[in-house]
């Protein structure tokens, strides 16, 4: 498997509380070296546009409010397997079904104010890093 890079976002859940730090260190203990970082406050276009997919779901709507409820930090991760990676260090998106020591199990709130997103699929991983990054952004 050669080397792979992933989206993740730091929601504003865990902004709100100031766990960037505790977060970027659970990551890079699972061996993902963060390449890119960037924090910002999402406008309401911008949240609707990433979460596209999900547009038909009930909870597309308070996502997005969420999502623009306070700052997030976006990353590249980047590791062998990455995708499934860092899915794996996330946990189970309702933080009832996250195993021990998985992000979500550490940190989330709720199944919306889950702390963490990255991204499923190695397809995915380059349509979201590109939404947020321009190569120069990304430091190996
Ligand atoms: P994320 O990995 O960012 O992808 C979509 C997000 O929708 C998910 O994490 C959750 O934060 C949020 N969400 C809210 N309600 C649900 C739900 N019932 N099922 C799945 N995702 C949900």
């Amino acid at each position: 498997m050669t080397t792979q890079r992933t989206l993740s976002i730091i929601k504003p859940d865990a902004t709100r509380r100031n766990l960037t730090g505790a977060i970027n260190n659970t990551i890079e203990k699972a061996g993902l070296k963060i390449v890119a970082q960037k924090r910002m406050h999402l406008t309401e276009e911008q949240a609707k546009q990433f979460y596209a997919v999900h547009k038909e779901r009930p909870f597309y709507n308070d996502l997005v409010q969420f999502m623009i409820s306070g700052p997030v930090v976006v990353q590249v991760l980047e590791a062998n397997d990455a995708v499934t990676k860092y899915r794996d260090v996330m946990g189970a998106t309702n933080p009832a079904n996250a195993a021990e020591g998985t992000i979500r199990k550490q940190f989330a709130e709720s199944i919306e104010a889950n702390s963490v997103h990255g991204s499923d699929s190695a397809e995915n991983a380059a349509k979201e890093v590109s939404f947020f990054f321009s190569e120069i952004e990304i430091a190996a």
